[in-house]
């Protein structure tokens, strides 16, 4: 008996040396840690439960029967997370460069399943090669197993991605079909095509980095959610992000104990907005201001950043904001910002997260850029998740609020729940200065008549008032006592229900 144990024992020793010492000191040797160090790192100490462990692959092309590593280039399994149950999965690059067998995707599949069985989110640690060259298509068959999987959890249970390593090819496009994508500088990228490729059909010359690394899809394209300076600082944001997340759509998402008083005023709300219209103010100080303990996770920071999207909490219960920036673009929509803050609310949506809109607008972006790039379609997706949207929702015009970009942005008609306006707020089709132009457009040439106009326009509609008379607005609140009524709001609202007709889905303007 005891032979057999040691035996089990040194079985299990071999796995976790992965591809050997030799290739982790690589690893190491690269500032990334191993497979099994970063899952050490992310979930709670001890809770670590393994599976598949001596699955390997069965490949007998190339020679490969002589080349097995037990585990087959990724490890497996189920743990916690300050005490919630999470389902992981962490490619290991000392083995056959991380790349992904029939193996190692049958072992992906198995927790993926599970973990929709269950009802608890995947976090998945990429660092991969790609395709098992050797395997050819029982590989791609390996993938496309995992992204249906991706596929029929989106919504069901949160999904998570870190790249830490090279993910390239169309193996790009599981982690692109899951929630939230983390990147780590200098050490990872994700491409559909690489740096040589690009060169041969584009001849444009740009490095890995350049192309697909975490700076580049972190403000640029967007693909990124968050860009880290190293595997720790990553795995520990992936553990704060996971405390705002309920564990499946099943859920609510977590309570945590709050001692940041919901009547709690704040004068300097009152003097915030700048008296002058086009003079900016930044909208996350106005955020800090208002959330639980001034703390805000901000998603995409350097991406479309005239929308700021993020978590934060009102009396302990986790809320996603959604708000225009008038620092940037004077926070005006356009199709990244759009696409940003779409895709935002219909994950509050999916797993029952309520909505915070600050609203200071003054429209869609004009130009030829915009209109080519198809704003009609894009802007039309936020427009799209609002309305679709089930979950409590409550708005805050601070500022402007113009034209189809009131509408848009969690607007009563929307089935917008709760909806304020500070005093400051100024609810038209258009700014004062365009709108007498047009409506006036015979008075052009006498610029005192024009003024006269523009001031009985201002003193008409730059003002919350006449969508107040109307209802459209709830109510004019005081800004010092923004979190106090947005508290009483979503208290109030806790057990909204409303449920959209049946169908077998929309179809979002993609
Ligand atoms: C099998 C692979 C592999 C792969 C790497 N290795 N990629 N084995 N299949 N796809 C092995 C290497 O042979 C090597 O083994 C070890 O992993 C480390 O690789 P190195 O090349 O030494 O490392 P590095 O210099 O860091 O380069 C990493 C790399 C490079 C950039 C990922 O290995 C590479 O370009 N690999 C091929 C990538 C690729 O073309 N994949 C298929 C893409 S298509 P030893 O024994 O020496 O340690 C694809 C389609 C998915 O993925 C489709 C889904 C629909």
């Amino acid at each position: 008996m005891h032979d057999i144990i040691r035996q089990l024992e040194e079985k299990r020793e071999m796995a976790r040396l992965g591809g050997g010492q030799r290739r982790i000191d690589a690893q190491h040797a690269r500032g990334k840690l191993t497979a099994r160090e970063r899952l050490e790192l992310l979930l709670d100490d001890g809770s670590f439960e393994e599976w598949d462990m001596f699955k390997e692959h069965r490949c007998t092309d190339f020679d490969m029967q002589q080349q097995t590593v037990p585990g087959d280039g990724v490890v497996t399994g189920y743990g916690t997370i300050n005490g919630r149950m999470v389902f992981v999965f962490s490619q290991d690059f000392t083995v056959f460069g991380g790349s992904l067998s029939e193996s190692h995707a049958g072992k992906l599949c198995k927790i993926m399943d599970h973990a929709m069985n269950v009802g608890a989110p995947v976090i998945g640690l990429n660092d991969s090669g790609g395709a098992r060259i050797q395997e050819g298509v029982d590989s791609l068959g390996g993938y496309a197993e995992v992204f249906q999987r991706n596929v029929l959890a989106s919504g069901v249970i949160p999904q998570i991605s870190l790249i830490m390593g090279p993910c390239a090819g169309g193996a790009v496009y599981s982690p692109a079909m899951t929630d939230f994508i983390f990147m780590v500088k200098d050490s990872s990228y994700m491409f559909v095509t690489g740096p040589e490729v690009v060169k041969t059909v584009t001849h444009e010359e740009v490095t890995a980095e350049e192309l697909g690394g975490a700076i580049t899809h972190s403000t640029r394209s967007g693909v990124c959610d968050l860009a880290f300076e190293n595997d720790v600082e990553a795995l520990a944001l992936t553990r704060r992000l996971f405390n705002y997340l309920p564990l499946s759509n099943r859920e609510k998402p977590p309570v945590r104990p709050n001692f940041d008083p919901a009547e709690r005023t704040d004068e300097s709300l009152d003097t915030l907005v700048p008296g002058n219209p086009n003079q900016p103010y930044d909208m996350k100080e106005l955020i800090a201001k208002i959330v639980d303990d001034g703390d805000f996770f901000e998603l995409q920071p350097d991406h479309a950043r005239n929308i700021v999207i993020g978590f934060a909490r009102m009396e302990g219960s986790t809320v996603g904001i959604v708000a225009n920036q008038p620092l940037v673009l004077a926070g005006c929509l356009d199709i990244r910002s759009a696409i940003k803050a779409a895709r935002f609310v219909r994950f509050c949506d999916a797993f029952n997260i309520p909505i915070l809109t600050f609203v200071d607008v003054p429209g869609f972006m004009p130009g030829t850029a915009q209109e080519y790039g198809g704003i009609i379609r894009h802007g039309a997706k936020l427009l799209y998740a609002y309305a679709e949207c089930t979950v409590p929702k409550v708005t805050v015009i601070t500022r402007k609020a113009y034209g189809g970009a009131y509408d848009v942005m969690s607007s009563k008609h929307l089935r917008g729940d709760v909806n304020f306006a500070w005093p400051s707020a100024e609810i038209a089709v258009m700014g004062p200065k365009g709108a007498v132009e047009i409506i006036f457009r015979e008075e052009k040439g006498d610029p005192v008549k024009l003024a006269e106009r523009e001031a009985e326009y201002k003193a008409k509609f730059a003002n919350p008032f006449v969508a107040g008379h109307r209802g459209f607005i709830d109510d004019v609140i005081q800004p010092h006592e923004t979190r106090k009524r947005v508290c009483r709001s979503l208290a109030m609202l806790r057990a909204k229900k409303l449920e959209n007709p049946w169908r077998k889905h929309g179809n979002i303007p993609l």
